[in-house]
C-alpha cells in the first residue's frame, strides 16, 4: 500500500521527537504494521528557529488549521496544547474531512473529547490519544483493549511527571520547590503553563480521560476534586517521612455506592506500598479489575520521546487499519454519564494500597 501521509502540527519537544523517531524508526515500523508511514507537513510558529531537524523537505504551514483542511495528509497529529484556538479548531477541521487524528493533548479531550469523538465517528476517523496520558506509558491502549473482560472499580495513580519530579527532588536533595520547577520546565516536562502542572489541572485533565476508559462514562472534568502541590513545604515531606510516608501527588477515579468519584490531591502514601518508590519524572497507573485484579504501569510520564513512543504507537495502530473505538465506545453507545462526587477519602488525604 501507499506511505501513509503524516502532517505534525506543532515543533515543541514532542513534536521534534516525533518527526525523529518515524525517521530513525522508519524500517520497523513499516514492518511491524505492514505500512510504511512518513512524515509530509509541518506546522510551527517558527520555520527557521535550530531545533536539530530539516524541516525544509516537509510542505510548511504557518497555520495548522490550514495544514489540517488543505495538506495531502492521512492523520493530523496535533501537538499545540491548550483546549481552544488553533489546537481545537485544527482538530475538527482534519476530522470533518475524514483524516485521522492523533493527539497528546489531554486539556482538548477533557474538555471537548466527547463532541471530538462525535465528529470522529461520524466522519469515520479514528481519533487517538494514547500519549495524551502518563506520556510513554500505554495506559489508554490497556484499559481500551486489555480490560474488555473486567469490571473496573478503580483507577489511580501519579499522573503528573513535574510534579513527581518536584517532590522528588524536595524529598533527596532538600531543593526548594521553585528550583525543582524550575528543573522541570528545563528539562521539557512542564506544560507550557506550569500551574496546570503543580495547580493539578494536568492531572484532572488526564484522570477525566482515564474515568471515561475504565468506566464507560462520558467524559466530564467538571465535578473532579482538584488540590495541587503547591502548598508542600519541604517540613511536610519530612513529617510524612517519620510517619512512614511519603507525599505523592495522585487523581484517583472509583465507584462508590453514590457515583464514580474523581479527585486531585497530594495523599500520604506509606513507604512500604509500590507507589511511594515511583521517582522523578516517572508515572504508574494502577487499575483495579474484578477478574483480573490489581495491575500497575510504571513508565515516564513526560519528555519528548517517550512521549512521541505513545505518538507513534497511535500511528501505527492506523497504519495497522485498527478502527478504535474513539473514547472506548463507539460514540451511540454512550452511557448517560454518571456524576462524579465529591467526597475525601476517609481518614483525610490518605489512600488505602491492598
Ligand atoms: N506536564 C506534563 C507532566 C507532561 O509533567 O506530566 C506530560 O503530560
Amino acid at each position: 500500500a501507499e506511505a501513509l501521509k503524516v502532517g505534525v502540527a506543532g515543533l515543541g519537544t514532542v513534536g521534534t521527537s516525533v518527526v525523529q523517531l518515524l525517521e530513525k524508526h522508519g524500517t520497523q515500523i513499516a514492518r511491524k504494521t505492514g505500512r510504511a508511514v512518513t512524515v509530509t507537513a509541518v506546522s510551527a510558529r517558527s520555520r527557521t528557529k535550530d531545533r536539530g531537524i530539516d524541516v525544509s523537505i516537509f510542505d510548511w504551514f504557518s497555520d495548522p488549521v490550514e495544514m489540517a483542511k488543505q495538506a495531502d495528509i492521512d492523520i493530523f497529529v496535533e501537538l499545540i496544547g491548550g483546549d481552544t484556538g488553533a489546537a481545537e479548531d485544527s482538530v475538527r477541521a482534519a476530522l470533518a474531512r475524514g483524516v485521522h487524528v492523533v493527539t497528546a493533548n489531554k486539556a482538548l479531550l477533557a474538555r471537548h473529547g466527547v463532541d471530538l469523538a462525535e465528529v470522529a465517528e461520524e466522519n469515520n476517523a479514528c481519533l487517538n490519544y494514547e500519549a495524551a496520558v502518563a506520556g510513554g506509558i500505554p495506559i489508554v491502549k490497556t484499559l481500551r483493549e486489555s480490560m474488555t473482560g473486567n469490571d473496573v472499580s478503580r483507577v489511580y495513580g501519579i499522573l503528573n511527571g513535574t510534579c513527581n519530579y518536584i517532590l522528588t527532588r524536595m524529598e533527596a536533595d532538600g531543593i526548594s520547590f521553585e528550583d525543582c520547577l524550575a528543573d522541570a520546565q528545563r528539562l521539557g516536562y512542564a506544560e507550557a503553563d506550569p500551574t496546570f502542572d503543580i495547580e493539578g489541572n494536568d492531572t484532572a485533565h488526564k484522570l477525566a480521560i482515564l474515568t471515561s476508559l475504565a468506566f464507560g462514562t462520558r467524559i466530564s472534568s467538571d465535578n473532579i476534586y482538584m488540590e495541587g502541590i503547591t502548598s508542600i513545604a519541604t517540613a511536610d515531606i519530612q513529617a510524612a517521612d517519620e510517619l512512614g510516608f511519603r507525599i505523592k501527588l495522585l487523581g484517583v477515579a472509583q465507584r462508590t455506592e453514590t457515583g464514580i468519584e474523581q479527585r486531585v490531591h497530594p495523599t500520604m502514601v506509606p513507604k512500604s506500598s509500590a507507589i511511594a518508590r515511583i521517582d522523578g519524572v516517572l508515572n504508574a497507573v494502577a487499575v483495579d479489575g474484578d477478574f483480573v485484579g490489581e495491575i500497575v504501569l510504571v513508565g515516564p510520564g513526560a519528555g519528548g520521546n517517550a512521549t512521541a513512543s505513545s505518538v507513534v504507537a497511535d500511528i501505527g495502530d492506523i497504519a495497522r487499519g485498527d478502527k478504535t473505538l474513539v473514547l472506548g465506545m463507539p460514540a451511540a453507545d454512550l452511557k448517560p454519564y454518571e456524576r462524579a462526587r465529591m467526597r475525601l477519602h476517609e481518614g483525610g488525604y490518605y489512600i488505602r494500597l491492598s
